[in-house]
């Protein structure tokens, strides 16, 4: 039986990429990810976001570029190091890149937008646990890294919001630590 969406929400976990496997999510689920990813809180109804999708080839064409820019980055990198980052995108059928792309507006400012972008990288993460994949949002050090964004084509003005690994699982991961609620929670009072 399925959860309901409030159990659903409660019990939420990232599977982490390296215990992902085939198959991924079909074209008809992979339009359901996106359709969900593009609806999200926005103001302004800018649509501050993009999407790059890694599936196949192109996951380890990717791994390629990540190999390359990893050495150059790192000049001391070992050979192992660089396996490693070339098999990176081979941990998950799917990648979905989430991009920030903020514009000038003047009532909707760039934070909003980010935020935005923010919401659209959670959707992709509940919408591919809603089909019964497993998914993680991870940045890692290529989300951060110029060479890359450039492979990507991002503009100055773009950023990546999240790498978002899906793909199926085994083993359901086990809860995790979660920082206290209620340490964060506020009743606003009057006279505060
Ligand atoms: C913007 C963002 C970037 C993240 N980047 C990484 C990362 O690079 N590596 C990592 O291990 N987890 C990263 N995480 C955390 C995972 O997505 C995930 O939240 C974590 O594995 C905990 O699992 P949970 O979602 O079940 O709480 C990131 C989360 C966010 C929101």
């Amino acid at each position: 039986m399925q959860p309901s969406i409030s159990d659903f929400l409660l019990e939420r976990r990232s599977v982490s990429a390296k215990d992902m496997c085939e198959p991924g999510p079909n074209e008809e689920q992979l339009d359901i990810i996106l359709r969900a990813a593009h609806r999200v809180p926005d103001h302004g109804k800018i649509g501050p976001w993009r999407f790059v999708i890694f599936q196949g080839d192109a996951r380890e064409a990717f791994g390629d570029q990540l190999a390359r820019k990893f050495a150059k980055k790192q000049e001391d990198a070992s050979k192992k190091q660089i396996e490693f980052e070339r098999e990176r995108f081979m941990r998950a059928p799917l990648i979905i890149a989430v991009v920030s792309s903020p514009v000038n507006h003047p009532n909707v400012p760039e934070w909003e937008q980010v935020l935005s972008a923010g919401a659209a990288c959670q959707n992709v993460v509940l919408a591919a646990h809603a089909l019964g994949f497993g998914a993680q949002w991870l940045t890692e050090w290529y989300a951060y890294d110029k060479r890359i964004a450039k492979k990507l084509s991002l503009t100055s003005e773009e950023k990546i919001a999240g790498f978002i690994y899906i793909g199926s699982y085994e083993n359901k991961p086990s809860e995790r630590t979660r920082p206290d609620l209620n340490e964060r929670i506020r009743c606003y009072r009057k006279g505060s």
